[in-house]
């Protein structure tokens, strides 16, 4: 009761600071390595009001949102703390007890693994902090109360799409690679890039190299989870740069000539973009590829400009802090959140606001990454 009016008379002032425009903000100092994760930390040593968990530092997608959220949550006057789970679900929950430690009222969480991080929230809940799962569903728990996500399917259709749009004739290899089997994006992106892709494979203007899996249901529209995951057994990347590169390495060391010359190669993301490009650009027998990617990544932006990588899909992350502050507000200030649909995660129908994602190729850098303000210019060469 005492906390829940301590907690009432804070949100009151915090509000009023925001409205006065003099709120105290967040600061980027590393945390002193709390949780293991480092990130930004509250100066004052005080209460955090916002306290969010993302995957990794290791990936430059999430190092883009950190800065998003202690901008737009500085900007707002909202005390907050950013930490990393460096792709461990120990850590992850370390740092979830950290900040309820610390007397977050909402916590903002993009969970490592879907299904390990469900005790971590339920902690959360248990100690009255609205849950919000950032851009990958919490599974299996009914302690989530709201879900940020871009529109993961979408993600999946676009890179599919742009492969059947830019391969000509039949029998173009196709390879394929997928994320983490403990991320349920990975299954969502994965089922929008095969429906798509499965008519193509069936009508022979694809041939599957590198997963009998697949092969085995290239018949079948809609797979189920089960039969997704026993194709991502095959072609997981587990999101790792490194597992991306030997898996592409094995896969091409196993395929015959006829499986090489002008090839289309589904990449889940960025990252492992530049690696199976980088693998599949040093083999002779390889003529041309077309590849796919998502994120928009720096790095991944001067390959298409470079012509390394033929696409990545721009998930513009601004938008999805915006949409999960303004979230965290409205749970702040009592007022209704707003959403736009819902998401199953096994055990209940997650109230969600979803994002459009926007195909960026060659042609269109310009206007969706440097004119939209989200990189200038002089951060790539070439354009
Ligand atoms: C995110 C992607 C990201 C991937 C690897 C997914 O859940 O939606 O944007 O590239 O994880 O971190």
């Amino acid at each position: 009761m005492m906390k829940k009016l301590v907690s009432f008379m804070l949100t009151a002032v915090m509000t009023m600071s925001l409205l006065v425009g003099c709120g105290s903000g967040s600061s980027s100092e590393p945390a002193s390595g709390t949780g293991g994760g480092g990130g930004s930390a509250d100066k004052g040593g005080g209460n955090v009001q916002v306290g969010i968990v993302l995957p990794t530092k290791d990936e430059p997608r999430w190092l883009q949102d950190q800065a998003q959220f202690e901008t737009i949550l500085g900007d707002a006057g909202f005390t907050n703390q950013v930490l990393f789970s460096q792709g461990s679900s120990a850590t992850e929950k370390t740092n979830v007890e950290t900040l309820i430690s610390q007397g977050i009222e909402v916590l903002i969480i993009c969970p490592q693994d879907a299904t390990a991080a469900a005790a971590s929230v339920e902690a959360a809940k248990a100690a009255g902090i609205t849950v919000i799962s950032y851009d990958r569903l919490i599974t299996d728990t009914d302690a989530v109360d709201y879900y940020v996500t871009f529109d993961s399917f979408s993600v999946g259709v676009a890179q599919g799409q742009y492969l059947i749009d830019n391969v000509s004739g039949t029998g173009v290899p196709l390879y394929l690679y997928t994320g983490a089997s403990t991320d349920n994006n990975a299954f969502i992106f994965f089922e929008g890039a095969w429906s798509v892709l499965q008519p193509k494979i069936a009508d022979g203007t694809f041939k599957l190299v590198n997963s009998d899996k697949a092969q085995e249901l290239s018949g079948t529209a809609e797979l189920t989870r089960d039969q997704q995951a026993s194709i991502l057994g095959q072609t997981t990347t587990n999101w790792d740069f490194d597992t991306a590169k030997k898996l592409a390495e094995a896969n091409l060391t196993a395929a015959g000539k006829d499986m090489k010359g002008d090839v289309a190669i589904l990449a889940p993301n960025d990252g492992t973009a530049r690696s199976i490009a980088d693998v599949f650009a040093t083999d002779s027998d390889i003529t041309s590829y077309i590849i796919t990617g998502q994120d928009s990544e720096k790095a991944s932006v001067q390959y298409v400009i470079d012509g390394k990588q033929s696409m990545t899909v721009f998930k513009d992350t601004r938008t999805l802090a915006a949409d999960s502050v303004a979230m965290a507000l409205a749970v702040l200030k009592g007022e209704t959140v707003e959403t736009t649909t819902t998401y199953n995660n096994g055990k209940i129908d997650v109230p969600a606001k979803s994002t459009d994602v926007v195909v960026v190729t060659k042609d269109n850098v310009q206007s969706a990454l440097i004119d939209s303000e989200y990189y200038s210019a002089s951060d790539f060469t070439g354009l």
